[in-house]
């Protein structure tokens, strides 16, 4: 706690966001821009996803969680879906990938067992059900629900994918997700994951762990690759950890891949007379 005030008041912009966050801001877009949100992590990929949904005329897609435990994520999901549903018009269905049990037993190193043991973050599955307003619980080890979650529940296009399931060997099988069809999935999928930043004991690198399992699946596949969104730390107005957890799925042979969906519908670089660049540059 002293560690945090003295944070805050040697960092005059952690101290404003400070402030902001007490504020009642109910605009969407300063709340999406200010990360306001309890998990602007979530709410960044869900609002994105929504945004290239508009531009492409589709009104439905899919936002999942890969790891639910107590339910946190998925009541966190459902709250910012509710006001990016009104904001947009797209409307959000909700998954939930959860073994309802907790970690299974580990089965590899790389899963990490030095920081993680079986049967940590069991859920309360009656609590969890009664509080939520429109999440589906897929339940079950994520090897056996991925392989027929499409054909069984016929999702809307994938737009938004929590990743939050600790190990490399789960990770692992939620990607196996992002081997579906192309009419599952938006032409650029949003993916938040949750263990990728090191720990002082939890140390992270590429060859354990989620970072294992993203960077094989991009290995094992020519037109789809799963990778990091270069840069969002310089176009966020208060850059954070959650910056480079973000990564998109590119689906290089998704009919839609590249269909225009700039704001801009014409785009130039007008040579400035030399008075103006002048200004402009001063
Ligand atoms: C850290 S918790 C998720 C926390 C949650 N996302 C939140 O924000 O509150 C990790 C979850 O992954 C689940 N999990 C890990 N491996 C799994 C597997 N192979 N199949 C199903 N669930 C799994 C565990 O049951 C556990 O609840």
């Amino acid at each position: 706690m002293l560690e945090q005030i003295l944070g805050k008041m040697i960092d005059p912009k952690e101290g404003f966001h400070w402030l902001l966050k007490k504020l009642p801001i109910s605009s969407l877009n300063l709340r999406l821009d200010f990360d306001l949100f309890s998990r602007p992590h979530y709410a960044y990929c869900i609002y994105q996803a929504c945004y290239i949904a508009q531009k492409l005329s589709l009104t439905k897609i899919s936002a999942i969680e890969f790891g639910v435990a107590g339910g946190n994520g998925l009541k966190a999901i459902e709250a910012i879906v509710e006001e990016i549903e009104i904001a947009t018009g797209v409307e959000v269905e909700i998954y939930g990938f959860d073994s309802g049990k907790g970690l299974p037993k580990p089965e590899d190193p790389r899963d990490l067992p030095y920081i993680w043991q079986q049967g940590f973050f069991a859920m309360d599955e009656n609590a969890l059900r009664q509080t939520l307003k429109k999440s589906a619980l897929v339940l079950g080890d994520v090897k056996d629900t991925v392989a027929d979650f499409v054909t069984k529940y016929q999702p809307a296009p994938i737009g938004a994918v929590f990743h939050d399931l600790d190990y490399y060997s789960s990770t692992v099988a939620a990607l196996k997700l992002f081997e579906c069809e192309n009419k599952y999935l938006l032409p650029r999928v949003f993916c938040y994951f949750d263990d990728i930043m090191s720990s002082n004991i939890g140390i992270i690198s590429e060859s354990v762990g989620q970072l294992c399992a993203i960077k094989e699946y991009s290995q094992q596949h020519d037109n789809r690759k799963l990778e990091k969104v270069n840069g969002l730390n310089y176009i966020r107005y208060f850059p954070s950890r959650w910056n480079d957890q973000i990564f998109v799925l590119h689906c290089f042979d998704h009919p839609l891949y590249s269909n225009y969906i700039h704001p801009d519908l014409d785009r130039q670089l007008k040579l400035q007379s030399c008075g103006a660049w002048l200004i402009v540059n001063s």
